[in-house]
């Protein structure tokens, strides 16, 4: 038995089966590459689902974690440490928000948690049944029970069903439909500017200005969940930053801290103030060391300027999928944003060119059954680029 197979036995016996059969082990990880217990070289284009997006044990990340580490850990949220306020502060300049206030929490669900609580404080503020959510179909926003509940895929609530009830879910490409379910009732509409789990999917400036339109007539906020879109993943530091739309409070986890555990909601204006002391709270939020990555992360994508190199990575990228669109009947088009991008195919055959991608050590995703999904880190460089297509095309040719 290798290493990596006795690894996979040992996860088999004693963690919970929640996440299906794992596809491999890996040891250690150095920029784009991950590494097996054989020594074996893989090419992440995946970045651990949109979250290593400056490359596996990037040094800065590093050296600010083990500073950190070795300074101070943990106080609580009883007391204040700086890598938090610079962390807000950061986020505050990067929105733009100068009134901006940031909640810390651990992940993209608990950012989304928070988000909803505030929509709904925000809400009964105004009246006490002013509480339900509008989100659209096809979402993804977490699997805690409220963001499960908010998560437009109906085939991830039944098996916990009755949910709460408090969700309004349209369809994500009808601004009328967004419109008309927004109502006095309404606290808050959630959305992703790119749908990530949903397939990589883009919504229509129209969606995006109905959400916000409808959002001010009726005194409800408007969340943009950047979780997987934040960070320069898109383009931009957050994708609503491309849009004609502001939110009024944006949700990020993922890529903020390169895959130490996360999240944040930012919230502007009377949003900003609508949670109050004892409103909500969490034991590890604001933590310095996972702090203190994350505005390494923002400095490093500052100094060496990623967001334009990324720009740059994700049209050669472009090209060369197009290119396979061009030259295999498999592929068909080419969607997303930056570099979250999905290759659209000819049927569900797309779990099948995952696995021919996976037998030749490069990591993709099929995030829909016609869906290949590729995130790869900002600061890809082009042979890497060129390698993975090469791959991506060679299984495209033996699929066909
Ligand atoms: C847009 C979006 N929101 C929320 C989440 C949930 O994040 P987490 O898995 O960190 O709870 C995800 C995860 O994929 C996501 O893509």
């Amino acid at each position: 038995m290798t290493g990596s197979e006795a690894l996979l036995r040992r996860h088999d016996t004693h963690v919970m089966r929640t996440y299906g059969p794992p596809k491999a082990a890996f040891v250690r990880g150095q920029g784009t590459r991950l590494f097996d217990a054989e020594g074996g070289s893989w090419l992440d284009f995946l970045c651990g689902l949109a979250v290593t997006s400056l490359g596996h044990a990037h040094p800065s990340v590093t050296e600010a974690v083990a500073q950190q580490a070795a300074t101070l850990v943990h106080t609580s949220n009883l007391y204040v440490t700086e890598p938090a306020v610079i962390l807000a502060e950061h986020l505050a300049r990067l929105t733009g928000w100068s009134d901006a206030r940031t909640f810390f929490a651990q992940c993209g669900a608990t950012a989304n948690e928070a988000a909803i609580k505030l929509a709904r404080r925000h809400g009964k503020a105004q009246h006490p049944d002013k509480t339900r959510l509008v989100t659209l179909d096809g979402s993804f926003h977490g699997r805690t029970l409220a963001t499960l509940e908010a998560t437009g895929q109906p085939a991830k609530h039944d098996a916990f069903a009755p949910l709460a009830g408090f969700v309004d879910t349209v369809a994500h490409d009808d601004a009328e439909a967004v419109r008309d379910a927004v109502g006095p009732a309404t606290c808050g509409v959630l959305l992703e500017v790119v749908q990530g789990e949903g397939g990589v999917r883009p919504l229509s400036p129209e969606v995006l200005q109905a959400a916000r339109e409808a959002c001010d007539e009726h005194g409800a906020v408007l969340i943009i969940d950047e979780v997987q879109t934040g960070v320069g993943r898109t383009g931009p530091w957050f994708a609503y930053q491309d849009t004609d739309v502001t939110p009024d409070v944006v949700t990020l986890a993922k890529a903020l801290a390169n895959g130490l555990p996360i999240g944040a909601c930012v919230a502007r204006g009377p949003a900003a103030e609508a949670l109050g002391p004892g409103d909500h709270a969490t034991t590890f939020g604001g933590n310095p060391v996972t702090c203190a990555a994350a505005n390494a992360v923002i400095e490093v994508i500052e100094s060496d300027r990623l967001l334009t190199t990324a720009g740059a990575r994700s049209e050669r990228l472009v090209a060369g999928l197009n290119d396979l669109v061009a030259s295999s009947p498999l592929a068909t088009g080419v969607r997303g944003r930056g570099l979250l991008l999905g290759l659209e195919l000819a049927g569900d055959v797309a779990a099948e060119v995952e696995a021919g991608c996976r037998d030749r050590r490069l990591l993709v995703n099929a995030v829909a059954p016609d869906v290949l999904r590729l995130a790869p880190p900002l600061t890809v460089s082009r042979a890497e680029i060129d390698e993975a297509l090469a791959v991506v095309g060679e299984v495209l040719a033996d699929a066909a």
